[in-house]
């Protein structure tokens, strides 16, 4: 299926999706701290999105029981919020989280630290982030996708870290996963040609050893093989002629 160019009455309603889904985060963000349950995490994410009038989109999605993927340490994303989770410092958390508004999605991830964490484990927040700018450079009208994909594998693994490779970005628009896929690893063609109007989300998934995952049996929650930790860092970005449009980041306020 071809990849979607959305008219200027879609975007308005996206870039009002990214909106309050940034806003989500950085509320979000300010809660986490040794001794909060995932479960809390979730509820107060939900309580946010609808206060906006917004659905969150992951709920019931494909069955997932939940608004917002909780993960922590070595699980990589789409873990299941729970009472019995409670984060302890140290820790390091993804949030996964997806709005509609209007019947238009948002999609977008951070990591966060739970109080103290080691050196090693920032270093690992802040590469995943950056990877996500490094691969953005390449997020605009004629340059090719898998530039993207290219620019994200280089700089992670010029850490040491692992790739993920069995999750990748995707389309975003009425739904919230469109074609087309995006990898985060280097690919041997150099994919489709970006045009201005196509709206991405891109999501480098970063584990500190190697790029191997697994299901747990609750058939949602991936955790690295070698049990690493891992780290998520996702966006929804407009394709123009020129710099990309961050859709789910503030332009003022959030550092993201
Ligand atoms: N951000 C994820 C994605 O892009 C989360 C969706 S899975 C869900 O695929 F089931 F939790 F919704
Ligand atoms: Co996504």
């Amino acid at each position: 299926m071809a990849v979607s160019i959305k008219a200027e009455r879609e975007l308005e309603l996206m870039r009002e999706a990214g909106k309050i889904l940034a806003i989500t985060h950085e509320e979000l963000g300010k809660i986490i701290e040794p001794g909060i349950s995932t479960w809390k995490i979730n509820r107060v994410g939900e309580e946010i999105i609808k206060s906006y009038g917004c659905t969150p989109s992951f709920l019931n999605y494909r069955g997932y029981p939940a608004s917002i993927c909780i993960s922590v340490n070595d699980e990589v994303v789409h873990g299941i919020p729970s009472k019995k989770r409670v984060l302890k410092e140290g820790d390091i958390v993804s949030l996964d989280a997806g709005v509609i508004y209007k019947g238009y999605h948002s999609d977008a991830a951070r990591t966060h630290a739970v109080g103290e964490i080691s050196k090693e484990a920032r270093q690992l927040i802040d590469v995943t982030k950056q990877a996500f700018f490094e691969g953005i450079q390449y997020a605009k009208e004629g340059c090719h996708l898998h530039e993207i994909s290219k620019a994200i594998d280089e700089y992670a693994t010029s850490f040491g870290y692992g790739v993920v490779r069995d999750l990748v970005g995707h389309g975003i628009g009425s739904s919230l996963h469109e074609d087309p896929q995006i990898p985060n690893f280097t690919q041997r063609r150099r994919g489709p040609k970006l045009c201005a109007g196509m709206t991405l989300a891109i999501e480098p998934m970063i584990n500190m050893g190697a790029w191997q995952v697994e299901w747990l049996n609750d058939d949602w929650t991936v955790v690295t093989r070698d049990g690493s930790l891992s780290a998520h860092y996702e966006n929804t970005v407009l394709i123009t002629k020129g710099e990309p449009e961050i859709l789910s980041i503030r332009q003022t306020g959030e550092c993201g």
